[in-house]
């Protein structure tokens, strides 16, 4: 794709670099998007394998999800820019075309060790990882789940923001609603159900609401479409991106929002919004870095996983959270704001 195209798209942020991959004997077509590099250091993003209309949206999803790792890893205090690599499914994805598509993607990135390390993303399971393995060093995620650090992390960052609003970090008694059960939301109910109020559920899949419900007596089951405007105490967004839009942001009736999902206010002024409704949002890519903060450990001491001191490092984030907190209270500016702002004096003072 020429470079004047890229350059017209809404996600280019003056990326360091941006690969397209392809290999017509297995019908390989991915790209590598690399957003900040800072200096040696090789820049880290998740590879995640998706349908995607056509080349243009799988090339603008990597722009736009490599931006935003360049934020989470600023925030989490990791010295690495942020990356993605997307492969886009083809017609024959599947079965043993796609093994040989992982094959051909890890022989390419290879080539890439010292300016990009990868992982596990939506549609890349932990053992494509060791097929990937065979032929290219630069993947992490071998250690542990990076999945249960996310989760840890997007916990305490919700305790942090219940104690910030209510003078309190305790959910005792304190009403929730969750989006989404998946392996984020789940996590959160369970570590809040037992102590919590109502906690009001929802999730497209039936099935993960059923079971919330038989775990849980204190769970309330609402339709997808209506759970943002439950009258709690927080919102956890813990299923897609955009979860808080210019259609819906009105109808919000919560005191905190907190919660895993990527993306989860739809542009800045959705942020300055909910600030001026007096919402304490938490910035997503802050509370969400567990699983980052956890694979960069792997590739830092590639020879001695310790558990404790990854969790160590994931309750971190609890600190950053109180820190732009602060900020926002002492600036009268959005957290969202502060956050980025942050994120960008990091990144963007990087050679
Ligand atoms: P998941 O795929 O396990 O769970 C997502 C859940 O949301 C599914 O149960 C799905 O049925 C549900 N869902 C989809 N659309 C919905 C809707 N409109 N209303 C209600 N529920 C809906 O994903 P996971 O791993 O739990 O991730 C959740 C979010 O956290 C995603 O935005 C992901 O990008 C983000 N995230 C996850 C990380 C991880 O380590 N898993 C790391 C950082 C961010």
């Amino acid at each position: 794709m020429e470079q004047d195209v890229i350059q017209s798209l809404p996600e280019y942020d003056e990326h360091k670099n941006v690969s397209f991959l392809r290999d017509d004997k297995t019908n390989m077509r991915a790209f590598v998007a690399i957003h900040r590099k800072n200096g040696d250091m090789p820049s880290f993003g998740a590879t995640r394998f998706w349908k995607y209309d056509n080349e243009t949206e799988a090339l603008r999803d990597a722009l736009r999800l490599s931006c935003l790792m360049s934020y989470k890893a600023a925030l989490a205090g990791l010295p690495c820019g942020g990356a993605k690599g997307v492969i886009f499914h083809q017609e024959d994805s599947a079965g043993q075309g796609r093994t040989r598509i992982l094959e051909s993607y890890a022989k390419q990135i290879s080539s890439l060790k010292d300016s990009f390390i990868t992982g596990t993303d939506v549609g890349v399971l932990q053992s494509d990882l060791f097929v990937m393995k065979r032929y290219a060093q630069n993947i992490v995620g071998f250690n542990d789940n990076s999945t249960k650090f996310t989760a840890l992390g997007v916990v305490h960052g919700i305790q942090c923001a219940v104690e910030r609003a209510f003078r309190s970090s305790s959910v005792k008694g304190r009403t929730f609603a969750i989006q989404g059960l998946g392996k984020i939301g789940a996590a959160v109910l369970e570590a809040i159900a037992p102590e919590a109020g109502d906690v009001y559920v929802a999730d497209t899949d039936a099935d993960k609401v059923a079971s919330a419900k038989r775990a849980h007596k204190n769970v309330v089951e609402v339709p997808p479409d209506e759970i943002h405007r439950q009258k709690v105490d927080v919102f956890c967004p813990c299923a897609m991106g955009n979860a808080l839009n210019t259609n819906n942001v009105a109808e919000l009736s919560c005191s905190v929002i907190a919660g895993g999902a990527n993306n989860q206010i739809e542009n800045e002024v959705v942020g300055d919004i909910l600030q001026r409704m007096g919402i304490l949002y938490a910035p997503d890519y802050v509370i969400n870095a567990g699983g980052l903060i956890a694979v960069y450990d792997e590739y830092e001491h590639p020879d001695s996983y310790e558990e404790e001191r990854v969790r160590h490092k994931v309750l971190t984030i609890e600190d950053r959270l109180g820190h732009i907190f602060d900020e926002s209270e002492k600036h009268g500016k959005p957290t969202h704001r502060i956050a980025n702002e942050l994120a960008e004096q990091t990144f963007n003072a990087y050679a």
